[in-house]
């Protein structure tokens, strides 16, 4: 066979590239561009020698990244969650976070990213609330956009998830997405086609199905999104791949736009799409093009041909990570008397709370990446303080399952773990003891069928000890001698999907202990025949030692705060409430936290209270707390990030992302549970905070804000220039007539007594009334732009509002329009703080007028 050479990938425009790809692709035999489409193995492509590409090699995002390793063995850095990147609102700071992840990803030997999740915040419970950055669709983009840049200006691929009206986790396989078009295109769309914009060279199909009015179907195989509107209208040269084993149809995914079925070996591709293209049903000219995508993208990270564009020079990833989770905190109340950062060094510190002791650095599910180290709280104030004494108080458990079994605290000198391997007659197929137990048994080869664990723990603390074995799939849990759970299910790939295989309870016992004693605990467990996730076993050993009981704690809490001089309370989420593949049922903070922080206040009103979650909770004693800190997810410098911003060493510069909501009734979207199997996406182009400024419902904090540490005086609009489109502009304010975008100029100055960081916010109101009988958002994001200025120094910041800010979708013209009129301009602090105004004319409509 002849090979013709390859096209050159970088130089040429993606277009151009893929028409060359597609020639290159013929000359294959069919069996070897089909086999193309699926991958090797979890993490690989194919290999094709003979045109010198090498497997491809992709691994998760979005908040490092994680290698292709399943364990804990291999570490990576582990970031902020995305949202505390969009708390910055700085796409400087989020293409400096891309840029790291590249770093990390070549280390890893990874080619693609699984990242950014450019999804929206549609409502609050959303279990990867987390991982999305904003319920804003343009902030969404700018900085989701900014972590793409990033990545590819250093030649690793931005895999960019998930396509599309993907906001919910609640039968996330199976629900239909009802969104009209309107919608789709302001707000779902508008951060993906952003990041065409920016040339992203790959994007995920979603789970999901959509119904857009035009066409119902799963978004695989969504032939109206993915080939229509993605690759024909937007002009997208990139690989669609699907989401991990989300394709279940052959033909129509083959047709419908999706390129690449991930996992691989098996799926729904391979010898039935051959079958389908030998008989006709898929036109070859359809492969060579999935093909030539595929080469495409390896060309750009260098897996084909040239060598990969060389990295950018970054700093450590430690330091980027850090500052960055201090500078993404939010002040939601500050000691305007007593500032925290203005306090002398504290002798005596009492750190209090369960996410004190174990913070939760990152959310569950797969952007999960195992760091080799985290700062917890504790580290980073002793660091920070290191004369003050410092004691640590959990006030309360927070979590309902028992933490897992710490067998090499309980050692009694046996392995951990003997594991009985058994095929389906139940003969036995061999034996392992184990040094240690992650509770993880993956891979296993095809003919096991189950297998019989033993572990031995030393109970040594007299009292009532709780130890269960969380699960999946069928079993016997037989805990010191007592049958405790049995079940004779099967179990797939759906207990990965929807993350029931990460954190299984199991069924607890009390085991009483009088003098130290082992006790034997043996499980039987039916093998997890997961698709391309593997075969595994799941035995999540949970053991929690008798306590003095949350009562005792709490008053211990109490107590140690009078007797400090620094109170730190740190409440949050865990690894129960917030994750992928299930969204949360309440937005109350879990266990006895609101209590703990209300008699901690009781005792000691300057008490500093942290908030380590990612997605809203409420906080029914918010406006009693005098400083209070929203912390995020902030990844493995947690503790320095903390002490960091506790002692005033960074600005805590970071702005909601979203509406913190101050009661759950308030909430626009309170769930997303599909009804009838739909999610239907009634609220349109009022997301977030627009409902709420449409219905004037007050939220707890609203979005865009975020003291800071300083002050800020908003002294005035300087000018309002167009920036093309041939409007006159210059003038102060109101009259100016636009067709392009818009440069807002205005004036701000720190009038604290700190160097500070604004985030300068701009809000656009619709012409009165509004034109044509479209139903615009009460105000929404215009623009923003973040400065540094001085203490007692003014700024002129210009803020950029593209012409597609002002524009609505017209589903009567099936495209973008510009109503004509006279559109407010409000600038300020957050979508509730507007401190200036000015209003700008555009359209035709109104130079008539004018
Ligand atoms: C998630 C994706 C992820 C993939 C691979 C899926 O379940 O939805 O976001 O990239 O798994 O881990």
């Amino acid at each position: 066979m002849t090979i013709q050479s390859a096209p050159a990938g970088l130089g040429a425009s993606g277009r151009e590239a893929l028409d060359g790809y597609r020639d290159l692709a013929r000359s294959l035999p069919i069996e070897d561009r089909v086999r193309l489409l699926t991958g090797r193995t979890m993490w690989e492509l194919h290999a094709l020698p003979q045109l010198g590409l090498r497997a491809i090699v992709v691994s998760d995002g979005p908040v490092g990244v994680r290698g292709t390793g399943e364990d804990a063995d291999e570490t990576s850095a582990l970031f902020p969650t995305p949202s505390a990147i969009a708390a910055t609102w700085d796409r400087r700071l989020a293409i400096e976070t891309g840029r790291a992840f590249a770093h990390e990803a070549r280390s890893h030997g990874v080619d693609v990213v699984l990242a950014p999740q450019l999804n929206l915040q549609r409502t609050p419970v959303g279990g990867r609330h987390f991982e999305c950055y904003s319920e804003d669709p343009f902030l969404t983009g700018e900085i989701g956009t900014g972590v793409v840049e990033g990545l590819q200006r250093s030649g690793v691929a931005a895999c960019v998830k998930h396509f599309i009206a993907n906001d919910s986790e609640t039968d996330r396989t199976s629900y239909i997405s009802e969104v009209d078009a309107r919608t789709l295109r302001e707000v779902y769309l508008a951060p993906f086609e952003r990041a065409i914009g920016v040339g992203a060279w790959s994007f995920m199909a979603a789970y999901n199905r959509v119904d857009d009015g035009v066409e119902t179907g799963t978004m695989t195989a969504h032939r109206h999104l993915l080939v229509d509107l993605l690759k024909h209208e937007l002009g997208f040269d990139g690989v669609v791949v699907s989401d991990w084993a989300a394709t279940r149809l052959t033909e129509e995914s083959a047709l419908g736009g999706l390129d690449l079925v991930m996992p691989g070996p098996r799926g729904p591709w391979g010898d039935r799409l051959l079958d389908a293209v030998r008989a006709g049903r898929v036109p070859e000219g359809e492969i060579d093009d999935k093909v030539a995508r595929i080469l495409l993208l390896a060309s750009r990270v260098g897996a084909l041909g040239a060598a990969p564009l060389p990295l950018e020079p970054a700093g450590a990833a430690r330091d980027l990570i850090r500052s960055l989770a201090a500078r993404a905190t939010v002040v939601l109340r500050r000691d305007e008397r007593d500032p925290v950062w203005d306090r002398p060094a504290p002798a005596r510190i009492a750190l209090i709370g369960a996410n004190a002791v174990r913070p939760h650095v990152l959310g569950g599910g797969s952007s999960t990446v195992h760091p080799a180290h985290v700062v917890t709280p504790a580290e980073g104030l002793a660091a920070r303080w290191p004369d003050a004494e410092l004691t640590v108080h959990r006030g309360g458990d927070t979590r309902a399952l028992a933490p897992l079994l710490d067998l090499a605290g309980r050692s009694t000198g046996r392995p951990a773990v003997r594991v009985r391997r058994l095929d389906a007659a139940g003969r036995e197929l061999g034996v392992d003891e184990l040094a240690d137990w992650d509770g993880w048994l993956r891979d296993l080869p095809d003919e096991v069928d189950a297998v019989e664990l033993e572990f031995v723990a030393r109970l040594h603390e007299p009292g009532d000890h709780t130890l269960a074995v969380g699960t999946v799939a069928g079993h016997r849990v037989e805990i010191d001698g007592r049958v405790v759970a049995e079940d004779d299910g099967r179990a797939g790939v759906e207990v990965v999907l929807d993350s029931s295989v990460n954190n299984p309870a199991g069924v607890p016992v009390v085991v009483h202990v009088d003098e130290p004693r082992d006790v034997v605990i043996r499980s039987a467990h039916r093998v997890t025949r997961a698709g391309g996730y593997g075969n595994l076993v799941r035995a999540a050993v949970r053991h929690a030692v008798p306590g003095p009981g949350a009562e005792r704690e709490i008053a211990d809490a109490v107590a140690a705060a009078r007797a400090a001089d620094l109170v730190v309370v740190v409440v949050g989420t865990n690894e129960e409430s917030e994750s992928e593949g299930w969204d949360r049922e309440t937005l109350a903070l879990p266990g006895r936290q609101d209590e703990l922080v209300e008699r901690v206040l009781d005792a000691v009103p300057d008490a500093v209270i942290v908030v380590n979650a990612g997605a809203p909770v409420l906080l029914p004693w918010l406006d009693r707390a005098r400083t209070v800190l929203w912390a995020w997810f902030p990844g493995q410098e947690a503790g320095h990030a903390l002490a960091d911003v506790l002692a005033g060493a960074v600005e805590a510069s970071g702005r909601l992302p979203w509406t913190l909501p101050a009661r759950a009734e308030d909430v626009p979207v309170p769930d997303a549970v599909p009804v009838d199997g739909r999610v239907v996406y009634r609220d349109g182009v009022h997301v977030g905070y627009r409902a709420y400024e449409r219905d004037a419902i007050e939220p707890a904090a609203a979005f865009g804000a975020g003291l800071g540490w300083t002050d800020w005086r908003y002294d005035a609009v300087l000018g309002v220039e167009t920036h093309d489109g041939g409007g006159h502009g210059g003038g102060h304010g109101g009259g100016v007539v636009v067709e392009g975008d818009v440069d807002v100029d205005v004036l701000v100055t720190n009038t604290g007594q700190r160097d500070g960081r604004e985030v300068v916010q701009l809000y656009l109101e619709a012409p009165h009334p509004v034109p044509g009988d479209l139903d615009r958002p009460a105000r929404w994001l215009g623009g923003f732009a973040v400065v540094d200025v001085a203490a007692g120094e003014s700024r002129r910041v210009t803020v950029r509002v593209a012409r597609r800010r002002f524009e609505v979708w017209d589903p009567r013209l099936d495209d973008w329009a510009l109503p004509a009129g006279s559109y407010g301009i409000r600038l300020g602090r957050s979508v509730r703080d507007l401190r200036l105004g000015t209003a700008v004319r555009l359209g035709l409509d109104a130079v008539e007028e004018g």
